[in-house]
Formats: C-alpha cells, structure tokens, sequence
C-alpha cells in the first residue's frame, strides 16, 4: 500500500484521539516555537500536521503566517473543520513532504512531529533533508521529534527508524547546529508509554 493510502485509510477510520500519537496539544513543540520564533509573523510549517491541534495554539498565540501539510486530505479536513473560519488564515497543502514543491517560500521554523522517522529509506531521508534545506532560511529554526531509542520499532502499522539526538543530527549534516535535544514520554489515548527525541537545530 502506498503511504497515501494507509495514511488516508487511518485517518478516514480512526476519531482523531483514537491514534497512538494524539496529544490534546503538543506543548514541547509549541514552547520551543515560542522560544525560538517569537515574531508572529514567523513563518511556520507543520510537516506532517495530521490532525494535531499545534497549528489551533499558534494561531490562538497571533501567529499569522503558518502552514500544514499533510500527505492525508482526510486529515487535513478534519483540522479545517475543526478550526472554522479560523481555518482561512493558514496555508493547507496535502503533499508527500520528500517529493513536493513549495513555490517560493522560505520558513523561520520547520516543525514534525512523528513523520520523519517513518522514512525508512535511505533515499527518502536524503529526499526530506534536501526539502528542509531548500525551504528554511539560513538562521532558521528545525524542530523533529521522532521515536527515541527506547521507542516503538512501529507506528500505526508501519516500520519506524528510532534516533539518538546523535543519529538523527546526523541524518542532517553540519549545515544544521544541534541546540538542543531532549527525551519526552508520551502517554498515548491507550495508557501506553512512548519515548519521544526532539532535536532542535539552526540552519547554518
Ligand atoms: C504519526 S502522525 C503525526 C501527526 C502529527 N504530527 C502529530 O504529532 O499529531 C504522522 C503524520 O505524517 C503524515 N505523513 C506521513 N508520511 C508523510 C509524507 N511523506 N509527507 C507528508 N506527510 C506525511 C501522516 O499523514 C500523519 O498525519
């Protein structure tokens, strides 16, 4: 099945708090935003937003510039829906993130949460890499959190690669300055533990 298949499948199945990865609000992310890109004009892509309510905080923090994207139309209607009239003052793609073209822009922060460590191939990490480092402006922000170390060998059925903050810097290259990495458990809609990494690097 090819991704966009199984991820419109789940999201056409599954309510949005009955998947593994449902947090009411991705309070890691949205602190580290804040932190780091406190302009609300910031520019901000959420790659592999789903269904997440990170772009609901951002805009009720006056961010104004904020765009999702998502390989799942399915997913990307239900956060529309969810945010009403509100929905109209972000940017939506549906788009697989290691094959898109993003016209000209240029982000000050580039965030995912739980997409990039489905890229089991060589190939499409190399694809994704090349994609942050063609759409971030030098001196912006990369925030990824993937599975760590003692995380799941999968995710919604799919085999998942799991990092170190070491082994995923790596994944990036020199041109991306590790600022900071930390470990955070997740309890899922189920009462299970999951381990996060989030690394957090600037673009040289
Ligand atoms: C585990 S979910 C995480 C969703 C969201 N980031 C969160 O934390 O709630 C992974 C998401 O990545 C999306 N996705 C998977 N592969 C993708 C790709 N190649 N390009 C864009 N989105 C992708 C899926 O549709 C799904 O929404």
């Amino acid at each position: 099945m090819n991704p966009q298949t199984h991820w419109e499948r789940i999201y056409t199945e599954k309510p949005p708090d009955a998947v593994s990865w449902y947090r009411p609000h991705l309070e890691k992310s949205l602190s580290l935003i804040e932190q780091f890109a406190p302009e609300k004009s910031a520019a901000i892509i959420d790659v592999g937003g789903g269904e997440s309510t990170l772009v609901d905080d951002l805009l009720a923090r006056g961010y104004e510039n904020v765009t999702v994207l998502d390989i799942s139309q399915a997913a990307i209607n239900v956060s529309r829906k969810r945010l009403g009239a509100a929905s109209e003052r972000v940017s939506w793609l549906v788009a697989d993130i290691t094959k898109f073209e993003l016209g000209i822009s240029e982000y000050d922060v580039w965030h995912d949460r739980a997409v990039f460590h489905f890229l089991t191939a060589e190939s499409d990490r190399a694809a994704y890499v090349r994609q942050v480092t063609r759409y971030v402006r030098r001196g912006g922000h990369v925030i990824v959190s993937t599975f760590g170390p003692d995380g799941p060998l999968k995710c919604s059925g799919l085999d998942v690669v799991r990092y170190t903050a070491k082994s995923l810097h790596s994944e990036f290259g020199g041109q991306f300055q590790l600022l900071e990495s930390a470990k955070e458990l997740h309890e899922t809609p189920f009462g299970t533990v999951q381990q996060f990494l989030y690394c957090h690097c600037r673009v040289e």
